[in-house]
Formats: structure tokens, sequence, C-alpha cells
């Protein structure tokens, strides 16, 4: 590895599609749940890499507008542990500096949940170490669908004008409005896919694919992957000399 190598800066917004909790809890003979609760465990550490690691965003994909086609008791628990997650880690989200946010359509997703969602979003608020965006019940054209009702909503009561409608103007409307665009994106265990995630936002993303489990994915390899980032060449479509 060179002295440049080394240089290059960390991706400043690093997005997680966590895969394989369901076939690590399976590989174990245990119920899928059980991987979702070792995913959450890692989740934290993952959280807390991140500032060591010149990371100041973070996204993850918790669940898609796809999930709820799972069985009702994965789907139940899945929402008792979001529900227990912001619950136990509220204190040291707090405390450690992380701003937290929420992305996806929350008209799915039952009151108690959304209330301490927009709690800790509220809570949160002020901090500035790390910003923690957790995509829930959220898919990429569903996204995009709703921003485009929105902006046809503005043009409707004259606020805006179709000759207003370029990209700018639509990002706006999007749920990650206020987020840079994601420079990494990762997918732990194994299958090659972007699943419906960001897919506004990563046009011109790196793509990771790692064979791990999310469950067994340490901040070391997490580490590896960054570091695997800062030898990569971004062009954004134009060619360098
Ligand atoms: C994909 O694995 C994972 C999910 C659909 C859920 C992701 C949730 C967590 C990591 C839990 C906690 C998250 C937070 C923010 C507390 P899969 O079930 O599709 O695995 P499989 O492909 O092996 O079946």
């Amino acid at each position: 590895m060179s002295d440049k190598t080394d240089t290059k800066a960390a991706p400043h917004h690093v997005a997680i599609i966590m895969d394989g909790n369901g076939r690590w809890a399976q590989q174990r003979g245990r119920p899928r749940l059980f991987g979702h609760h070792a995913g959450a465990r890692r989740v934290r550490q993952i959280v807390e890499a991140c500032p060591g690691q010149g990371v100041k965003y973070l996204t993850i994909f918790a669940f898609s507008t796809e999930n709820w086609k799972r069985t009702q008791t994965e789907v139940a628990g899945l929402m008792s542990l979001f529900r227990r997650y912001i619950e136990r880690e509220a204190k040291a989200l707090i405390e450690n500096g992380i701003r937290v946010r929420f992305i996806g359509d929350r008209i799915r997703l039952d009151d108690k949940l959304v209330a301490m969602m927009d709690e800790l979003e509220l809570l949160t608020a002020h901090n500035d170490l790390v910003h923690l965006t957790v995509a829930l019940n959220y898919g990429g054209r569903d996204e995009v669908t709703r921003a485009a009702k929105r902006l046809a909503f503005e043009i409707e009561q004259g606020r805006l004008t179709h000759e207003d409608v370029d990209a700018e103007t639509l990002s706006k409307f999007l749920d990650t409005h206020v987020l840079p665009d994601p420079d990494l994106v990762i997918r732990t265990s194994g299958e090659a896919r972007i699943s419906n995630f960001l897919l506004w936002q990563s046009a011109y993303s790196e793509y990771e694919f790692v064979d791990t489990l999310w469950p067994d994915f340490t901040a070391t390899e997490f580490a590896k992957v960054l570091s695997s980032y800062g030898r990569r060449n971004r062009r954004f479509g134009a060619v360098t000399v």
C-alpha cells in the first residue's frame, strides 16, 4: 500500500444494506428474530466506529417497503425490536453526539413507534459528531414517488411551475433533502443488488459487496472496506487525466 493510498479521504457518507440476519440465525438453528437482535447489536459497534474512521454520515437500511411481505411474526418482532432499540440506545446516542434521523414513510408505522422516532430526532437534534439515518419503511421508488406527489401539489397550488422542475428541486422533496449523497454503499451477505435503497442518491456512489453476514460484520472489517474505498478513483462521469 502506497502513502498516497493511505492519505486518501475516508467516505464522508456511508450507507449500509444490513443483510444476512436470517441466514445467520438459521446457521445456528435459531429463529430469524434471533439474527435481527444480533444485527441490532452490530449497529451499535459500527456507529461507534464512525468517528475514528472519519465517517460523518451513516445511513442504514433497517426495514424496506417490501419487508411487510414477511411473516406477521417477523414483522411484529422487528417493529418491537425498533422500539426496544430506541428505548435502550437513546441515552447513549444523545450523550455520544449522534444525531439520529429517520427516513421512509411513517404512515404505515404504529403511532407509538412514530412518537419515539420523533422524540429521538428532537433529543439528538443538537448533536453533530455522527449523523445516523435509519431507513424505516423506506423504498427508493416510494420516496421518489412521494417527492413527485408533493412537488405536483406545489405546482397545483401555484407556488411552483413546471419550469421549476429539475433535479435540484426534486431533491428538496426527498426524505434525504438535508443529507449529502452517499459516497459508499456497502451490502453484506454476498448479495449483489441494491434492493430499492437510495436509488436517486446513489447515482454516483461506489458499491462494496461483502460476503460476511451482517451480525458478523465487525468494526475491523468495516475499516477494511473503508480503506479499500480510499483506493478507488471516483470520476462522477468525467474523464481524469
Ligand atoms: C436483512 O436480513 C435485515 C433486515 C430486513 C432487518 C435489518 C434490521 C436490523 C439489523 C436490526 C436492527 C436495526 C436497528 C436500526 C435497530 P435478512 O432478514 O434479509 O437476512 P437473510 O437475507 O439472511 O434472510
